[in-house]
């Protein structure tokens, strides 16, 4: 069945299509719709991914080209890294594979990240599919055309802009998604809301029984309306020269808290806790009313949502927050909420603002 595309602009006049679907059953034809039948493929998965679905998109691609062949690598951040592009890089050079190869990215957002990345730069650049299966990746890693990997302790340090070809969602992968990582997920679509749409962040959390009972109508819904803003955010400003930016709300002091706790919590929950310090510097200012704040505290707990963390000290926190990569000229890029769903960038928060920020989420 198939679910109506969102098509999202690459460059010029060229435009991608992003399909919700509930299977597998409609990916041969969306390739060939976009005229890349017979041509040679790899599918690059993970070792979790990879035995409950490669199968299937091996067969759905086999369908329409005669060559198609895998690269599976061991599952985890860890693993996102330049050792395993030059292992990637290695098979495809062995497999002949060419300028008109495709990789497909068959995984969450290591797989993608990384997928990406390799096709940016073998021979200096060749297509690629995102085939997400983590809601994260569906929300998120897999719209935008940001790839890359990690380089030794730095996160995302190496990696270029390469838009994919296609987007294909079977939204039932979620179902054998572990529930930690389907929280992950749901810190990054309530950010989306909270940016731009304060409508769908009450529809989200005002739906949550059955989105957590994974009613596929409903993560239909959702899915889409995130993929819809941050594409749109994406294609207004695809290098983050400026509203992209806003994309990393809850970013800031999510990012110190993920690396100070040496990345035991994940990042979505990372970002949860950066929702709720970001909401807070929101409500000292006087632009989010108390219940507002409580309403996005809520709503992070529905979807389980750690709203404080633990062991941490204030000032480490400060320091980390001030150290991120994401900083301009020397002011630390925030992104405030003025109300819930509008956001803006702003670099004047001080210090001390941001201690007390930083209290509210240590436990
Ligand atoms: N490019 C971007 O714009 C962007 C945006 C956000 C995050 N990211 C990156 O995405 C990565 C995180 O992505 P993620 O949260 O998807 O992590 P992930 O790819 O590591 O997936 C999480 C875990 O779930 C497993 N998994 C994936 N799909 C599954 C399924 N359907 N069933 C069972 N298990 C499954 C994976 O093997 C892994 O163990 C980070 O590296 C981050 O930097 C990139
Ligand atoms: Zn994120």
């Amino acid at each position: 069945m198939t679910e109506q595309r969102l098509l999202v602009k690459r460059e010029g006049d060229f435009h991608y299509p992003i399909y919700f679907e509930k299977d597998f059953s409609g990916l041969a034809q969306a390739v060939k719709d976009e005229g890349l039948a017979g041509r040679r493929f790899c599918i690059v998965s993970d070792t979790n991914v990879a035995p409950i679905y490669a199968d299937k998109v091996e067969e759905s691609l086999k369908e329409i080209s005669a060559e198609v062949f895998s690269f599976v690598f061991e599952a985890g951040e860890r693993n996102k890294n330049l050792d395993t592009v030059q292992e990637l890089y290695r098979i495809l050079i062995e497999e002949g594979m060419d300028r008109k190869g495709i990789l497909v990215a068959l995984g969450g957002g290591v797989v993608g990240d990384l997928t990406g990345f390799c096709a940016a730069t073998y021979l200096r650049g060749i297509d690629f599919i995102q085939v997400p299966t983590t809601l994260l990746a569906q929300v998120d890693s897999s719209v935008g055309g940001k790839t890359g990997v990690d380089f030794q302790q730095y996160k995302n340090m190496v990696g270029a802009f390469h838009q994919p070809r296609l987007v294909y969602m079977n939204m039932s992968t979620v179902e054998t998604l572990p529930p930690k990582e389907f929280t992950c997920g749901m810190g990054e679509i309530l950010k989306t809301g909270l940016i731009c749409d304060g409508e769908f962040f009450r529809f989200v959390t005002g739906n949550a029984d059955e989105i957590k009972k994974l009613d596929l109508s409903m993560l239909s819904k959702m899915i889409r309306r995130c993929c819809e803003i941050k594409a749109g955010v994406v294609e207004r400003d695809p290098k983050e020269q400026g509203e992209r930016a806003l994309l990393n709300l809850g970013h800031t002091v999510g990012h110190a808290v993920e690396k100070l706790k040496d990345f035991r919590l994940l990042h979505g929950q990372c970002v949860g806790i950066g929702l709720v310090a970001a909401a807070y510097l929101s409500l000292t200012r006087g632009l989010l009313t108390q219940e507002e704040y409580e309403e996005i505290r809520k709503g992070c707990a529905l979807y389980e949502l750690p709203l404080v963390v633990e062991g941490l000290k204030e000032q480490d926190v400060l320091a980390a927050t001030k150290k991120d990569k994401k900083m301009d000229q020397g002011r630390i890029k925030f992104i405030l909420m003025d109300g819930i769903g509008k956001s803006f960038i702003d670099n004047t928060v001080s210090d001390e603002e941001l201690l007390a920020a930083v209290r509210e989420i240590l436990a």
